[in-house]
């Protein structure tokens, strides 16, 4: 039986009082006995304030991307092991908007991938093809290339300390959400093709759905029998939202 996991990927927003607020909502809104993974992703600079305020909480906390080198002169970029150091646990990687305005391309994903779990950080990949390649028939194709670019480098065992966020282009801040069928089409199809490299880390997988979640969908979404959850971009900027995602995927 696989946990759900929920995570909140809060993007470039939010301020330091902003998030004290949303962070005692979700605090106080969370059963103890929470019977899924939740973690909030915020900017770089709120994560150690972050980790701070959740320490005795449920939630983990993780980065919204990572440097794909250890150490070293870098300017503007932030290491695996500095995530680590300041209470990190997840760190997204290859998420669309890094993908396409940031230009990182499958190679620098799978590094930024090898970079996390050589710190012990969870990643959390996102694959996703976008409306152009879904309406010429491309979706399995980009999607199982995205996946292999990492799976060719790290290794299928890789995937026991992973997560993958399916998240087409399209539905992330649209309002366009994927149908739950089409979400569990790529869900099944991505499980197929880890299970084809290990039938047992493929079973165990936590492959969540990204592109937007929210309180009213997020139910017949998580109910799909390969959706194990959701990454949750705006509707997890208000803690009464994204308790309800959250307590929709617990449901499951
Ligand atoms: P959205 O974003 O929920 O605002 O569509 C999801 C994401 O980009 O992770």
């Amino acid at each position: 039986m696989r946990r759900p996991f929920v995570a909140g990927n809060w993007k470039m927003h939010g301020s330091r009082a902003e998030n004290a607020q949303l962070l005692d909502g979700l605090v106080q809104g969370l059963p103890a006995q929470a019977s899924a993974d939740i973690a909030v992703c915020p900017p770089f600079v709120y994560l150690w304030e972050t980790a701070r305020v959740l320490k005795s909480s449920a939630i983990g906390v993780g980065a919204q991307s990572v440097c794909a080198e250890s150490i070293g002169a870098f300017t503007g970029e932030v290491a695996a092991s500095m995530l680590k150091d300041v209470g990190c646990t997840y760190v997204i990687v290859g998420h669309s908007e890094r993908r396409a305005i940031y230009r990182e391309d499958d190679a620098l994903v799978a590094r930024k991938f090898l970079a996390s779990q050589s710190q012990g950080l969870i990643p959390i990949l996102c694959v996703g093809e976008t409306l152009e390649e879904r309406e010429q028939g491309h979706t399995t194709e980009v999607v199982s290339r995205q996946l292999a670019a990492v799976l060719d480098v790290a290794g299928i065992s890789a995937l026991d300390t992973a997560v993958v966020a399916y998240e087409p282009v399209w539905a992330i801040g649209t309002g366009k959400t994927a149908t739950p069928e089409q979400a569990q089409e790529v869900h099944a199809h991505i499980r197929g093709e880890v299970a084809r490299r290990d039938a047992k880390i493929a079973a165990e997988l936590r492959i969540v759905y990204g592109g937007s979640v929210k309180a009213a969908n997020a139910r017949e979404i998580f109910a799909k029998p390969d959706v194990d959850g959701g990454l949750i971009g705006g509707a997890s900027l208000k803690a009464d939202e994204f308790l309800k995602i959250c307590a929709a995927a617990q449901a499951h």
